[in-house]
């Protein structure tokens, strides 16, 4: 018998330097996929997954998301008072309950896998989701991209990752997987290996910003050993858990967009809009005027 998944990690301290200037006062994680952050959407997919606890790792300027989550008395009772249900509905329906909600701080930007040890307090002794705001899911019929790999979880047990195919020459951006048995939908990792030089990628399998971890990772990430680009990675803590503990890739049936990268943001707006049935059709308009004139 697996352990429910009830915690989820966010790692929300990131600068965004590449989306300057939009982010000079506002966190990336705040900028709009149509009518709601970035975030959100990904505290949304969290929740379909079953997730109770909301844990976000932030960092200075970061306040407002800790703000949006939260109840805006007097936005409320001003909706309230003008007969404005649906867009009282629209703020409160996907809050974090009382207590539901931590935040804590990455002091010092020293990697990933230095955000996610930053939770340990809190997530306690027990299995936990991470999800990297900057991808942002969209599934079918099988829920989003972590509902997916609680699933594997509860199959699999040990610890899962959602991976992506990407064309070989982008998987220098990213952390890679090796696969060993494979299931079809999932499959036994072997290795992994983050920000792969070059033409050195053991697939082309990155690992997409959804994990299942076992709290055993965080004495691994405590020792603070330094990879890739100098900083503390979540990657080469899993790869020395994966000595001892047992991971499997998920292969996300659904679409990831990368909204840490301005054309993945863009696309993301486009996808979730043309999924909305009041605004499919005429951005559809829109864009075939636009598209017209080139
Ligand atoms: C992080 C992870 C990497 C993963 C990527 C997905 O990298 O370290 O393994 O593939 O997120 O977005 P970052 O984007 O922080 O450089």
């Amino acid at each position: 018998m697996t352990k429910r998944i009830r915690k989820a990690v966010f790692p929300v301290a990131g600068l965004g330097t590449r989306f300057l200037p939009a982010t000079k006062s506002i966190p990336k994680e705040m900028l709009t996929v149509v009518d709601r952050p970035v975030l959100q959407h990904v505290v949304e997919e969290a929740r379909e997954a079953g997730i109770e606890h909301f844990i976000f790792v932030t960092g200075r300027n970061k306040a407002v998301i800790e703000d949006h989550f939260d109840i805006a008395y007097e936005l409320d009772d001003t909706l309230k008072k003008r007969g404005k249900l649906k867009e009282l509905q629209a703020l409160t329906a996907d809050l974090p309950a009382a207590g539901a909600a931590s935040f804590t701080r990455q002091q010092v930007p020293l990697g990933l896998g230095h955000a996610v040890w930053c939770a340990r307090e809190i997530v306690g002794d027990e299995p936990f989701a991470v999800l990297l705001p900057d991808m942002v899911t969209m599934g079918w019929a099988q829920g989003r991209c972590l509902a997916q790999c609680v699933a594997a979880y509860e199959k699999h047990g040990g610890n899962i990752i959602a991976v992506e195919e990407v064309p070989p020459e982008e998987t220098h951006q990213y952390g890679v997987v090796s696969i060993g048995k494979d299931f079809g939908h999932t499959f036994e990792i072997t290795g992994m290996v983050e920000k792969p030089p070059h033409g050195t990628a053991p697939s082309n399998l990155i690992i997409s910003g959804r994990y299942v971890l076992g709290p055993e990772i965080f004495p691994i990430l405590e020792k603070r050993e330094k990879g890739a680009g100098g900083e503390i990675q979540l990657t080469d803590g899993m790869k020395a858990l994966a000595r001892s503990q047992a991971f499997h890739g998920v292969r996300f049936d659904g679409k990831t967009y990368d909204c840490g990268a301005k054309l993945g943001f863009l696309a993301a707006n486009v996808a979730f809009a043309l999924a909305d049935p009041e605004l499919a059709h005429l951005l559809k308009t829109e864009l075939k005027k636009i598209l017209g004139t080139l």
